[in-house]
C-alpha cells in the first residue's frame, strides 16, 4: 500500500522579545517603536558617525577662524592707514576712529608731548560685552560704562569690573606729522 508523502513539518518560530512576553503583551511604547536591539546598535552607530563628522567639521571651522583672527591681528597685514595728523590733538584729547574694517571702532588718545608713546590706541569694544569704552585721560583710565570696568590707560589691561582680558590694541606709527594704523594687537591676557 503506497504511502503518502508526509508533509514537512512547518518550522515552529518563536518571536523573541526583550521581556519573553508574547508580542500583543508588548507594552504600548514598544509596539510604537518597534526597534530591537540589533537595529538599535545599527542606529547608534550612524549617529555617532554623524556625531563625529559634525565634531570635526566644526573643530576645522574653528580653527578656520583662528588662522583669520591671528592673520588679522598681525601688525603690518593691515596698514598702514592714517588717522590723524599729530597737530589734531592737545594732549589728553581722545579721537575715535576705524580700523582695521569700517566697523571696527577704535580709540586714539594723545598721552605727552613727543616721544615714542606719545599715542596710544585700543580698540572701544570692552573685553566684557563689547559696550563702548570712553577715555578718562586724568585718572589714566578707559571707562566702560555697562559694568562699571575700567582699563589701565597706559597697557589696555583691566583694572576693575567683570573685564578679564585686556582691551585689543591698535598698532600705531607715528611719523612725518602723522598717526598711521598699522595693525591690532588682539590680547587674551
Ligand atoms: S561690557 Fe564693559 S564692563 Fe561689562
Amino acid at each position: 500500500m503506497a504511502q503518502d508523502n508526509p508533509t514537512p513539518p512547518t518550522a515552529q518560530l518563536r518571536v523573541l522579545t526583550p521581556d519573553g512576553r508574547a508580542p500583543g503583551e508588548q507594552p504600548q511604547w514598544r509596539r510604537d517603536f518597534p526597534i530591537d536591539t540589533a537595529q538599535d546598535n545599527f542606529v547608534a552607530r550612524r549617529d555617532f558617525t554623524k556625531f563625529m563628522v559634525l565634531i570635526s567639521a566644526s573643530f576645522v571651522a574653528g580653527q578656520g577662524w583662528i588662522a583669520l583672527k591671528t592673520l588679522r591681528g598681525r601688525p603690518g597685514e593691515t596698514g598702514p592707514r592714517a588717522i590723524a595728523r599729530v597737530d589734531e590733538l592737545t594732549v589728553g584729547q581722545a579721537a575715535l576712529f576705524f580700523f582695521p574694517g569700517e566697523h571696527d571702532s577704535c580709540l586714539l588718545v594723545r598721552t605727552g608731548e613727543g616721544g615714542e608713546r606719545e599715542f596710544l590706541a585700543y580698540s572701544n569694544k570692552c573685553s566684557h560685552l563689547s559696550c563702548p569704552v570712553t577715555p578718562d585721560v586724568k585718572a589714566g583710565c578707559l571707562r566702560c560704562p555697562c559694568h562699571h570696568g575700567s582699563f589701565d590707560l597706559a597697557t589696555g589691561r583691566p583694572l576693575a569690573g567683570p573685564p578679564r582680558r585686556p582691551l585689543d590694541r591698535i598698532v600705531l606709527d607715528v611719523r612725518d606729522g602723522s598717526v598711521y594704523a598699522t595693525g591690532v594687537e588682539e590680547r587674551t591676557v
